[in-house]
Order: structure tokens, then C-alpha cells, then sequence
């Protein structure tokens, strides 16, 4: 959360710094602001969003090729003018932007106010640049070593970039637990949280580790410090991001976009580990540790949200195929509940920004205890990629709606493809219920092009159901998580209370709720279950909720007593979710459009949770 963006070169850095800004605004959007230095340090800020800020700039002066910028999700501090990023240093003479949580602020602040220092804002942000200033000062220190001594007198996580009036030729950066990446262009260098700021200019990009301190600097380039003072040498990556991917396209917003990508998205995921032709899938990341993956006595999988409902469509595929038994934990409790795990377990984590603040902790407690960890990522370079024994990534590319959509099915699709591979090696399914799933897998791109044919239908169906105040989304078996996640799109994106549950335990107290004016969801498409759902949705019927049916072309039997249907192409029961889950998305979406929601920044929300 936060989004943080610098420039040091030769250009005009304010240009650059909108543009990335703009790019980094999933990550929050509370209040922006920028810092130019061009002799004098000129500091803009402003409450909402960047296209705020850059109104209330108009045309003062942002001349200065060296700058920084910042987009917040408040933590410390109502989102205001005062509290938004950049903060100044008590004599303006230093200048930071910050993503994390200073845990131990407080007593910080309280020193530093017994040394006469005054505070304008309610941040633990601009307690660290006084905190930056005073070692400054006292021991007549460099930037970058005030910079040092500074942090290792906090606690918590932090990535940080500073600015010094009287150094005016380099910026300062460091990180702990929260993203930075440099990018190396020709006497010039970038620094943000993520790529897509700097890929427009440059591919070649460091990826700061923890406790890392990077000093860009115009006269002697750029320098990677640890806590220590000891040099490091930063190892340069290729970036491979295209521009349009970080672009709407012609979409009025990224998640539609994102819905639209699937077909492509999860075609990428597969591409070089199934072949359908051929009959076979493996997973170049699970190679190493195949033996102990295959022979452990648990997979442990622990995530957030929406990646936690990929978590549980996993415990159905790996159990079911591979045989292996399955716990799947919100990460968040699993790290504070004093978990049991072994060296004989595997821990699974699975997020798309690879930076999650809880996901990231429970790795950690699981490599304390001796467990294999295994990373399921789309940001490439991201934290959770780096800190896990093994991994793979779901090649989704930039996710930049805050709701998940592509990244969901992207992940669903790595762990049909970790399940097939893991069953085949232990033998728990048949050569030849192996080579159908093969061939069925394969055909899921299509199978989701096809399901996106139903956006017309879903929007008839969007209209009639805008202006519920609830909703219910019921699935059985494999479709139980994808009725979680179409509650949470619902949620998260068009403010309309909604709550997922497995069809059967309806009965069992929700069905109080159903009355005319209750919405309920009902994926119907798994077909062993098909009987079940159709009692359940009788049950819904007797009491007069309206029922919209998710069935597979052709189910007469549902068309008959729903009040709505939407079709979609049927597939094997285990892929079910990858495609029930494409009028889930849709729904929202449309939803969130007619109520005048911003579909693609939700309130209160951010793409990556860097903290707990
Ligand atoms: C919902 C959504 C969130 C994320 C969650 C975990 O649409 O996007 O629930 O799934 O914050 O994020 P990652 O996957 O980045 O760990």
C-alpha cells in the first residue's frame, strides 16, 4: 500500500512523477503529492486522488529534475492535505516519502518532542524524517548515513525515499518488508514500488532486498549499503513488461479489461507446462522439490482474500487428485496462532502482488519451523517470490484493478495444473483420467472465451438487481470458494452486502434472511451435485428469494424454476471454477458501474497490503 515514485537525471522529473503516480495509484489513493528540488525544494500535496493533486499544482513552479512522489493508503492519520506524502524535516531541510508502518513511532515522537521538535501532521512518517534530521544534524553526517542510524533505531516496515536541499545530486532509498525497485537508465535513475513506472523508460531494474540502502546519485551512480555500511552489489534485472499492459486499452476500466484478458492470461500461465497434444503438464518451479512435495505429510496453504479462495479451490484439487491432505489458513490468524507445522510439511503461499504484510509473516514462521515453502506470485521479483524455497509464477501480468480477477483465475489454473502433476507422480489417478484432464485443461482458454459471451445477458441480469441491499451466493463442492469470491467482488466493489455459502448450510441459519428482495446466486453447474442444487434452490424459491442460476448450456431443469439464468460452457468438475467464476466477475462489475462505484479504486481499499 502506498505508492512511491523518484527520478534523478536530466529530465523534467515532474512529468515522470504524474505519469508513475498514476501507474502506482491502485496502491492507494487517499492523498498525493510530489517534491522538486531546483535549488529551492518545492513540496505539493493534496487530499483524493493524483488528477486532484495536479489540478491544485495548475502551473506553480515544478521545475527540477530530480523529484519524488507519492500515492497514500492512510494508516497514521486521517487522509488529509496534512497528512498526505511528501514530509518535510523540522528546518526543511530533508524530504521523505514512506511506505509501512513505523510500529514504535510513539516513543520516538515523544523524544524528539523533548528536544523541541514540533510536528505538524499525525503521521509516523514525519516523525522518521526528524528522526533522519536529528542524527543528521548531531553527528554531521551524510544523508544517506543519517539515513542509516535513523533506521536502525525503528521498528516495523518501511520503504523509504529521501531527499536532502543540501545534497542536491542524490535521493536516498531503503526498505524493509515493503517493495522497492531502481531502474538503470542512461545517467539517470528511477525509483518506485513496483515496475510500471520505470518500464516506459527503461528494463533494466534492481530489486531492493530488506535492509538494503540504495543512494542514487548523479556524480558516483548507484550504491546498494546493507544495515552494516557494507557494499553490496546490486544485481541488475531485465524487466519484460509491455506498456499496453499497464494501459486500459480502450476499456472504460482496468478490471474490465482484466476480465477480458482471461483467455489470454490463462493460456500464458500454461504455456510450457501442458501440452495437450502430448498428453503431459509439469511445473518447472516444483521440479527440485518434487519428491519432498509429492511424498509430504500435509500442504499448508495460507493467503489473503481472494488468493485464499484460490487456496481452497486448491484444497479441493490437490485432495481429490493428488491425495494429499490440505489445510488452507487465512494468513493472518495462521501466523498469531501458535500453528503445529513440521519439516515435513509444505507451505503453499499464494498472492498476486507478492507482498502481502501477513503472507509474507507466515512464510517466515514456516521456514523457523523447517517446512518446504512454495510460492504461487504474479509480481515477478516480488518478496514472497524471493524469500520461498521454490515457486511459480501465474504470468498474468500487471493486475492493476484493485479487485482480483485475473490474477484469481490465473492462480486456479497453476494449481490444477500443481494438483495433475502431483497426482500423476504419486499415481492417486488413472493414465487416463489424467490425459482427460490434460486435454480439458487445455481447453479452458476457449472454454472462458466463450464464457465471456455472456456479459450482455449478465448485465440484463445486473440491472435488475443493482439496487439490492444484500445478496447470497451459494456453491456446493468445487464452486463453494467461487461463491466466496463473488460475494467479495460484490463487496469489495459495489458496496452491496453479500455473503458466500455452501448451498447446504443455507438451511442451517441464512435462509432467515431470504425474502423477495434477496438476490441469491446459485452456481449450479458442478454435475454431481446437480440434484442437491436444485433442492436448495426450491428451498430459496419457497420463500420467495429470487434466484439467478449460474448453469452449464442446455440445463433445462434450473431454466424452469430460477428467476434468471445465465449460461455458460460446461467443463470437468475440478476446472468448474475457472469458468463459473467469469459471471461472478461480470456481475459485480456491472453492478459497480450502474451505482456509480469506482469500479477500479474501490473506497478504502488497496492492491497490495504491506501491512498487518
Ligand atoms: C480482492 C483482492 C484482495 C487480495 C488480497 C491478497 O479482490 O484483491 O482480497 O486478494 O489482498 O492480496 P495478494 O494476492 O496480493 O496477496
Amino acid at each position: 500500500m502506498c505508492g512511491i515514485v523518484g527520478y534523478i537525471g536530466g529530465k523534467d522529473a515532474y512529468p515522470i512523477l504524474i505519469k508513475g503516480l498514476k501507474r502506482l495509484e491502485y496502491r492507494g489513493y487517499d492523498s498525493a503529492g510530489v517534491a522538486l528540488l531546483n535549488g529551492s525544494l518545492n513540496v505539493y500535496k493534496k487530499k483524493g486522488k493524483v488528477n486532484d493533486l495536479v489540478d491544485f499544482i495548475d502551473d506553480s513552479n515544478v521545475k527540477g529534475s530530480l523529484g519524488i512522489g507519492h500515492t497514500r493508503w492512510a494508516t497514521h492519520g486521517v487522509p488529509d492535505d496534512i497528512n498526505a506524502h511528501p514530509h518535510l524535516s523540522g528546518s526543511e531541510r530533508l524530504v521523505i516519502i514512506h511506505n509501512g508502518i513505523i510500529e514504535n513511532y510513539a516513543p520516538i515522537k515523544l523524544w524528539l518532542q523533548t528536544q523541541g521538535h514540533e510536528f505538524k501532521s499525525e503521521t509516523d512518517t514525519e516523525v522518521l524524517v526528524h528522526l533522519i534530521e536529528k542524527m543528521q544534524k548531531d553527528g554531521d553526517l551524510l544523508i544517506e548515513e543519517a539515513v542509516r542510524l535513523a533506521l536502525s533505531k525503528v521498528v516495523g516496515a518501511y520503504a523509504i525515499v529521501v531527499i536532502d536541499r543540501m545534497d542536491p545530486d542524490k535521493m536516498v532509498a531503503a526498505r524493509k518488508s515493503s517493495p522497492l525497485v531502481v531502474g538503470i537508465g542512461e545517467d539517470e535513475f528511477f525509483i518506485a514500488s513496483d515496475a510500471t513506472p520505470i518500464v516506459e523508460y527503461t528494463n533494466q531494474v534492481v530489486y531492493l532486498d530488506d535492509n538494503e540502502i540504495a543512494v542514487l546519485s548523479r556524480k558516483e551512480g548507484l550504491k546498494v549499503l546493507n544495515m552494516e555500511n557494507e557494499i553490496k552489489t546490486p544485481l541488475v534485472h531485465e524487466v519484460d513488461m509491455k506498456i499496453e499492459a499497464i494501459e486500459k486499452g480502450g476499456y472504460d476500466y482496468f478490471m474490465h479489461k482484466e476480465i477480458y484478458e482471461q483467455p489470454k492470461t490463462i493460456d500464458d500461465c500454461m504455456r510450457g507446462r501442458l501440452n495437450a497434444q502430448e498428453g503431459w503438464a509439469r511445473l518447472g518451479g516444483l521440479e527440485q522439490y518434487k519428491k519432498r512435495i509429492c511424498n509430504a505429510d500435509r500442504i499448508i496453504i495460507v493467503a489473503c482474500g481472494t488468493s485464499w479462495h484460490a487456496g481452497l479451490i486448491a484444497e479441493y484439487l490437490i485432495e481429490d487428485l493428488a491425495r494429499i491432505p490440505v489445510e488452507v489458513e487465512y494468513a493472518s490468524e495462521f501466523r498469531y496462532r501458535n500453528p503445529i507445522i513440521s519439516e515435513r510439511d509444505v507451505v503453499l503461499a499464494i498472492s498476486q502482488s507478492g507482498e502481502t504484510a501477513d503472507t509474507l509473516a507466515a512464510l517466515e514462521l514456516a521456514k523457523k519451523h523447517g517446512a518446504l515453502t512454495y510460492g504461487i506470485c504474479n509480481v515477478v521479483g516480488s518478496s514472497i517470490a524471493r524469500i520461498t524455497d521454490a515457486g511459480s509464477y501465474i504470468h498474468a501480468g500487471p493486475e492493476i484493478g484493485v479487485a482480483s480477477t485475473k490474477a484469481f483465475t490465473g492462480q486456479v489454473t497453476l494449481l490444477s495444473l500443481m494438483a495433475l502433476v502431483i497426482a500423476h507422480e504419486r499415481g492417486t489417478i488413472s493414465t487416463s483420467r489424467y490425459q482427460e484432464l490434460i486435454t480439458e485443461l487445455g481447453q479452458i482458454p476457449r472454454k472462458v472465451e466463450e464464457a465471456l459471451t455472456c456479459d450482455e445477458r449478465v448485465r440484463e441480469v445486473s440491472e435488475r438487481v443493482k439496487n439490492a441491499t444484500n445478496a447470497l451466493y451459494l456453491g456446493r463442492g468445487y464452486n463453494f470458494p467461487v461463491a466466496l469470491e463473488g460475494a467479495l467482488k460484490l463487496k469489495e466493489i459495489s458496496y452491496i452486502h453479500a455473503e458466500g455459502y455452501p448451498a447446504a448450510e443455507m438451511k442451517h441459519g441464512p435462509i432467515a434472511l431470504i425474502d423477495e428482495n434477496m438476490p441469491v446466486i446459485v452456481i449450479a453447474t458442478n454435475q454431481s451435485a446437480h440434484e442437491k442444487i436444485v433442492s436448495n434452490v426450491q428451498e430459496v424459491k419457497a420463500r420467495k428469494g429470487r434466484v439467478i442460476a449460474i448453469v452449464n448450456k442446455g440445463d433445462n431443469i434450473m431454466k424452469d424454476i430460477a428467476d434468471m439464468v445465465i449460461e455458460i460452457p460446461s467443463t470437468l468438475e475440478p476446472f468448474t471454477p475457472l469458468i463459473s467464476v467469469i459471471p461472478m466477475q461480470l456481475l459485480s462489475y456491472h453492478i459497480a458501474v450502474m451505482r456509480e462505484c469506482n469500479v477500479d479504486q474501490p473506497r478504502n481499499l488497496a492492491k497490495s497490503v504491506t501491512v498487518e
